[in-house]
Parts: C-alpha cells; structure tokens; sequence
C-alpha cells in the first residue's frame, strides 16, 4: 500500500487487499463508539463497494458491532425496493440480510411517494430525527466516483452551491434517471469519507476530481473532496495510474 502525500489516497495492488484494509478500518472506526452512541453509516450504491459489503458480511460479523451502526444510504435510484437496480436491495442482498443489524437502525431511502420531493423531504425528517434537527455529520459516508465525476447522485449541474437542503431528487443520465440523494453540505460534514474508486476506466475522472482547481459544477465529487477534511480515497494501481 503507498500513500500519497497530496491526500489520503491509499494504493491497492489488488482488490482484496484493499477491501481488506478498507473492512479493518471500518471495523476499527465502529468498534471505538463508545458508551451509549451510535454510529452512523451512509452506504454509496453502484458495483465498486459490492465487494467490501460481501467481505464485512463473510468476515466482520461477528468482529463489529452492528448494534451501533445506524444505516442510511447516499443516494437511491427512484424505483421499488425490491427492483434490481434499487441500491438498498444491493445492500440487502450483500449485507444486510447476513450481519445483525435491528432492521428499527436500518432506515432506506423511501421511493413509493408519487413527487420524490416528498421521498426528499421524508428522508430529510429521517435525518433530522436521528440527528436531533442539527446539521447531519455520519460517521461514515462510503461513496463511489461515476466516470463523468458524479458521487452518490449528485451529478453535475445537479448541484448548487448555495444548496441549504440535505436531501434532493436529481435526474441521472442514465437509467434509472430519476434519483434522490444527499446533498453537497450534508456529504461535506461528514467525520469521515471514503471513496472507493478501482479499475482503469476511473484513472482519468479521478486525476481530474483530484485537480486543486476542480469545477465543482461539472465534477460534484471534486466538491466534497475539496470541502470535506477526512477523506480516504480507497484505490488500486488501475485507477490511481495517472496520478
Ligand atoms: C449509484 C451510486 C453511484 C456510484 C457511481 C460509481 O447509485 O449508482 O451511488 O454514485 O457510486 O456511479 O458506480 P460504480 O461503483 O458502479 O462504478
């Protein structure tokens, strides 16, 4: 593993390994809640974090305690639960159906609101209720990096600067392109980020969203790379090749 000065970017020669490491810091960043407190998780959606999801559920269930962990998702694409593109199913189907997490702690971004500002604004009372109406700042947000720079749905000219809401609807494009997810701000505060980017076809968004002069408009990531202080990029040597 090399780190690299500019930032926290970690190095993977291969994907378990850097799974691995990823599991281990996790592991370690719940397990030292103490007392009474929760810890509070977003999970990105997407193909990348299927493969840490399996390996915390094969190997970390007996080693984290879920009890503390309050889940939440980044973003949701605006279909049923139970569709095959609705990233709380992949995370059921990953995770959650094998680590002992109450479903009461396990809170989907809800998609059967005919307007999705209103699956918004529900998810945002979601929020408020589990941060005490104050500005919401996870422990944890795990993110994924699209090739043209969205992260969780934020894509660009999706985002506004001024944004004072923490969760949006936004229109992907591609399928399916209605969407609802957390906003700049909220993914900005959180106490920790990872980005979990891997293979070659990402080299080129993530030298860009690495740029100091970024445009945050056209790449929403570069936004919380930029504003946000804890962020771990989890990478392998494909995708970090151009740095
Ligand atoms: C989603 C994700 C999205 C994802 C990126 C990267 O709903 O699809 O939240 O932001 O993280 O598109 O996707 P891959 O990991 O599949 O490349």
């Amino acid at each position: 593993m090399i780190r690299s000065m500019k930032s926290d970017i970690r190095i993977f020669s291969d994907l378990a390994s850097l799974n691995e490491s990823a599991a281990q810091s996790m592991k370690e960043s719940i397990n030292k809640t103490d007392g009474s407190a929760q810890y509070s998780l977003a999970l990105a959606g997407g193909n990348t974090p299927q493969a840490l999801y399996r390996l915390l559920a094969d190997k970390y269930v007996h080693n984290i305690t879920w009890d503390k962990v309050r889940l939440f998702w980044g973003d949701e694409r605006y279909v049923s639960l139970e569709d095959s593109r609705s990233n709380f199913r992949m995370a059921r189907e990953t995770l959650l159906d094998h680590v002992p997490i109450p479903s009461k702690h396990i809170h989907p971004m809800q998609t059967d609101y005919p307007d999705p500002n209103d699956a918004a604004r529900a998810y945002e009372l979601t929020l408020r209720s589990h941060f005490h109406s104050k500005w919401p700042r996870f422990n944890l947000i795990i993110l994924g990096l699209g090739g043209d720079g969205h992260t969780a749905s934020l894509f660009s000219k999706s985002v506004s600067l001024e944004e004072k809401r923490w969760v949006i609807p936004s229109r992907a494009p591609i399928e399916p392109t209605q969407r609802l997810t957390l906003t700049l701000p909220v993914l900005s505060n959180a106490e920790q980020i990872f980005f979990i980017v891997t293979g070659a076809d990402k080299a080129k968004i993530l030298k860009k969203v690495l740029a100091r002069d970024a445009d945050v408009i056209s790449y929403p990531a570069a936004g919380v790379l930029q504003k946000n202080t804890s962020v771990t990029i989890w990478t392998d040597k494909d995708a970090s090749k151009l740095l």
